[in-house]
């Protein structure tokens, strides 16, 4: 019961990862801050993780939009004036060669996967240095250590991530700050669903690969136990684990599996 009490802010928690945590912290009676566009969504979530903890918190933002991001912070931040944990978590994936992508599309990938997590971060530092404490928990992907076909811009957005938290754990600079950056692989959640494709329309397909990934409590369980454990970067994969080792060990067998699987994907 790590998170007894604890005040636990997530982002994208009206799908996938971000509503199995709110459900797996609501079991452990954390005071909840869930944050997404789809208020039904939340709401659902809300009152089925009310049956479990008695705090649980609703602030609806569009995390793509810096002033709205912004706002979410003090308002997360004004439920409890209180934060613990911080689950920087949503995201939106992508579908379409790099060849073909428009220019907005990188963008809107940037936008929700990078800017989003750096504006929450750099808006709660303050908060956090006043408060002594916290520990900023960053979802990346597996796509943040590799490339892979159909997913440039969701890749380079994660490389940044991966580059801008990393650079935190070095730097260290506010005192009782923990950062944990989380990497997975294919996790069973519907986020191909609403991954963009190269004019920006959702690809509205639950990809078969996505629905073969780790299940999304198996998941959630090893993020949990990792931010209790304040490890600074874990990977939760299968075959991706194996097809990162290869591509430290033999670059060129990785260009060649990749291409296979992920072009045929
Ligand atoms: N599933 C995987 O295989 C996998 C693998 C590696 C990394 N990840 C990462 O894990 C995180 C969660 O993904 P998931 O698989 O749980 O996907 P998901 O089920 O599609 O959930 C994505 C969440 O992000 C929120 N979101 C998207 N755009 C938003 C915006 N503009 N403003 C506010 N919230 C927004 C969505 O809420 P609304 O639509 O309601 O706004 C939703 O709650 C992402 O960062 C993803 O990159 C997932």
């Amino acid at each position: 019961m790590h998170f007894k009490n604890k005040v636990v802010w997530i982002t994208g928690a009206s799908s996938g990862i971000g509503a199995e945590l709110a459900w797996q912290l609501a079991a452990q009676n954390a005071k909840l801050i869930l944050t997404a566009r789809n208020e039904a969504a939340l709401i659902n979530i809300q009152k089925k993780c009310l049956e479990q903890t008695s705090f649980c918190k609703i602030v609806i933002s569009d995390l793509s939009k810096q002033n709205e991001t912004e706002i979410a912070v003090v308002n997360a931040w004004e439920q409890f004036q209180k934060i613990d944990v911080v689950f920087l978590n949503a995201g939106v994936t992508q579908r379409s060669l790099a060849f073909e992508t428009q220019m907005e599309v990188y963008r809107a990938l940037m936008e929700i996967n990078f800017f989003a997590p750096v504006i929450i971060t750099q808006k709660l530092f303050p908060f956090f240095e006043k408060q002594g404490s916290g520990h900023i928990v960053a979802i990346s992907s597996m796509a943040g250590l590799m490339g892979f076909p159909y997913r440039s811009g969701y890749a380079a957005a994660k490389h940044a991530l991966m580059g801008y938290f990393e650079t935190l754990q070095t730097e260290n600079a506010v005192a009782g700050v923990d950062y944990t950056i989380i990497s997975p692989g294919r996790i069973n959640t519907p986020i191909s669903a609403s991954a963009l494709t190269k004019d920006g329309t959702p690809h509205l397909r639950n990809d078969v690969g996505q629905i073969n990934g780790i299940p999304v409590e198996e998941c959630v369980t090893k993020i949990l136990n990792a931010v209790e454990n304040k490890k600074k970067h874990i990977i939760i994969a299968r075959g991706e684990y194996w097809l990162w080792v290869i591509k430290w060990f033999a670059p060129q067998l990785f260009y060649k599996i990749a291409h296979k699987k992920g072009m045929n994907n």
